[in-house]
């Protein structure tokens, strides 16, 4: 971190707080902003210094490039408090590293780390009182990068903008979801940029999405956009699936977003000793495995929902159940993630982040 950068940082306060308003006992997700945000300006071949400034409509030409050619990329991370009211964060390195990623598929200017990190704990400190405590809520943070440069001309913008917007929130799923395996939309192809958290990859899912949804599924799983035999991940997360005591999950590729949760259950996993294949799984595999019962459980991991388990799927008009367990992976392996992201247990690898 760059302290030259922090001490550029100029703070607006805000004159009206919304904070009073709020009911934190019923939040939902990602619906209440808190009362300021971080703004950072790209110009001139550079990074600007960046502001904190009250939470604000933004104004934008009608030719900026964001509406015309979708520049535009974002993170997804929490914030959480824990009974001594210190503020954690969650490798947060990781998002900061992959929002660059993103730029540079996306042919945007990467965004030097100083500028990630000291804007975001600046805000954070600022909006420490946001940060929930009710069980299971925490400070869901957005920060999102996209062209703020005029032209209806193809090409790259010359001008961006950073932000850094908060929300307090609770869980993001009620439940358990039910879920169509996709047989014909695909949400990326090889070259393309599935592996880039691009706002375009999620406008591209909603209308498949709106169609499961018609049919009585909450969620498409995606499958590879080739063959779609083989199960690659769901909306906004990466999915796992148990057979027997195994746990699989696909390969990250030019197609598959490498989410942060998956790697960290990757690694919990491997530490409480569960058998772990990192492997592509076909559509077919999982199906038999339903039928001779050795489909144990099947669940979606990513920062908003954690661990969603899956009650079911849906493939060729025919539905499958999965088992109702007693001790599942999934609610072993969110409680693990959970206590080291509230600060409840030892984080033995290091991934906590606090913010003081
Ligand atoms: C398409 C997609 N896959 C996977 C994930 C999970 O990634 P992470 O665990 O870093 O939140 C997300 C959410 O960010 C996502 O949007």
């Amino acid at each position: 971190m760059s302290l030259e950068v922090s001490q550029k940082i100029t703070i607006e306060k805000t004159k009206n707080s919304k904070i009073n308003k709020v009911d934190f006992n019923h939040l939902p997700f990602g619906q209440v902003y808190t009362d300021h945000m971080l703004i950072c300006d790209y110009e001139d071949g550079k990074w600007h210094a960046p502001k904190i400034v009250p939470y604000q409509p933004i104004s934008l030409d009608p030719s900026a490039k964001i509406f015309h050619y979708g520049q535009s990329i974002f993170e997804g991370m929490k914030a959480y408090k824990d009974e001594s009211d210190n503020i954690w964060l969650f490798r947060p390195l990781e998002n900061q590293k992959r929002l660059n990623i993103s730029a540079k598929r996306l042919a945007i200017p990467e965004l030097p780390e100083a500028y990630f990190m000291d804007g975001l704990e600046a805000l954070l400190k600022l909006e420490k009182d946001w940060i929930p405590t009710t069980r299971d809520s925490s400070l869901y943070i957005r920060p999102f990068v996209f062209a703020s440069g005029n032209g209806f001309h193809a090409s790259p913008s010359d001008k961006y903008k950073f932000i850094v917007a908060c929300s307090p929130s609770g869980p993001y799923f009620g439940g358990k979801v039910k879920v169509l395996i996709e047989q014909h939309y695909s949400r990326s192809a090889n070259g393309g940029v599935g592996f880039a958290k691009a706002g375009g990859n999620y406008a591209g899912q909603f209308y498949p999405t709106n169609l499961a949804i018609q049919k009585g599924y909450q969620q498409v799983i995606w499958t590879d956009d080739t063959t779609h035999e083989y199960i690659e991940e769901a909306g906004a997360m990466n999915i796992f699936i148990r057979i027997n005591d195994t746990l699989i999950t696909a390969p990250t590729s030019d197609r598959i977003l490498d989410g942060i949760t998956r790697k960290s259950v990757i690694e919990i996993a491997k530490d409480m000793g569960i058998a772990l294949e990192i492997r592509n799984i076909s559509v077919l595999e999982v199906i038999e495995a339903s039928r001779n019962g050795s489909l144990k459980e099947m669940f979606g991991a990513g920062t908003a929902a954690v661990i969603s388990p899956i009650a079911g799927f849906g493939y060729k008009e025919k539905d499958y159940d999965l088992p109702e367990l007693e001790d599942t992976y999934a609610a072993m392996l969110k409680k693990q993630i959970t206590d080291i992201q509230y600060n409840r247990s030892e984080d033995k690898f290091g991934w906590r982040y606090q913010v003081k």
